[in-house]
């Protein structure tokens, strides 16, 4: 079954457009879809617009085989896809326990038990539960904002540069977690960490300049010469 179906898509904020014909897949059967390109070309945008918070000018876009330009942003995580953007958005005053609910507004009936599976998949969240959010130490407000996420039991997980700012070993942690929660779910995985993302990744995107420049397998991108010669050498 096809989760994300993007279709040639133009993107733009006001008259400076940042997205050209771009058309991506995501299946059911993909534990990690891999969104690869340097600063700037248009991966967040990307996000954004799946989420419903940009529209496109051409092209569309169907989620669980529904087209999005018929549902408001609000109604997308119904859908099933659920963003976890990059500045993370935690309430800084609320403690990780009611960040935590703060995710599970669609499913409130459910919260005790993903509640109890997000904290057996991050202990430290358990540890911390009575915590402010602002408080927390940068690893572990990455940690809370994909477990915010998965309380909305999405099919798809889309994770903006979830290592970004992290240290090495951190940031690995998070690539851990990320493959543990893709033996359950689809996680849409945009990083700059090339190599690492690629790994994980049974499908991969390189975004350049607001266009597809390269698609193929994980291993098919790692082993390309213009990623290589781009982003893996040195
Ligand atoms: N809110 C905005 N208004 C105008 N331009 C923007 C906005 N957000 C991003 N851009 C521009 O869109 C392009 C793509 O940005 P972005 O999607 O954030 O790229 P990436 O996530 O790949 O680094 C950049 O040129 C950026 O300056
Ligand atoms: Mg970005």
């Amino acid at each position: 079954m096809t989760l994300i179906d993007v279709d040639g898509i133009d993107v733009a904020y006001g008259d400076l457009q940042v997205l050209w014909d771009v058309s991506m897949t995501v299946d059911e059967s993909d534990s990690v879809v891999t969104l690869v390109g340097p600063n700037g070309a248009g991966k967040t945008t990307l996000l954004r617009t799946l989420s419903g918070l940009l529209e496109p000018s051409a092209g569309s876009i169907e989620i669980l085989g529904e087209d999005i330009s018929r549902h408001p942003a609000e109604e997308i995580i119904d859908l099933g896809f659920v963003h976890v953007p990059e500045e993370r958005n935690l309430f800084d005053e609320m403690t990780v326990y009611e960040n935590l609910r703060m995710g599970s507004f669609t499913h409130r009936d459910q919260f005790d038990e993903t509640r109890e599976e997000i904290f057996e998949m991050f202990p430290v969240l358990e540890e911390r539960r009575e915590q402010k959010a602002g408080t927390l130490s940068g690893g572990e407000q990455q940690m809370l904002a994909i477990g915010r996420g998965l309380m909305a039991q999405p099919d798809v997980l889309a994770l903006d540069e979830p290592s970004g700012a992290l240290a090495p070993q951190l940031a690995e942690r998070v690539f851990q977690k990320i493959e543990e929660i893709s033996t359950d779910i689809t996680v849409l995985l945009v990083e700059q960490h090339v190599d690492r993302a690629l790994e994980l990744a049974d499908r991969a995107y390189l975004l350049e300049n607001g266009r597809i420049a390269t698609e193929g397998t994980g291993d098919e991108l790692l082993e390309s010469d213009h990623v290589v010669d781009a982003y893996l050498r040195g």
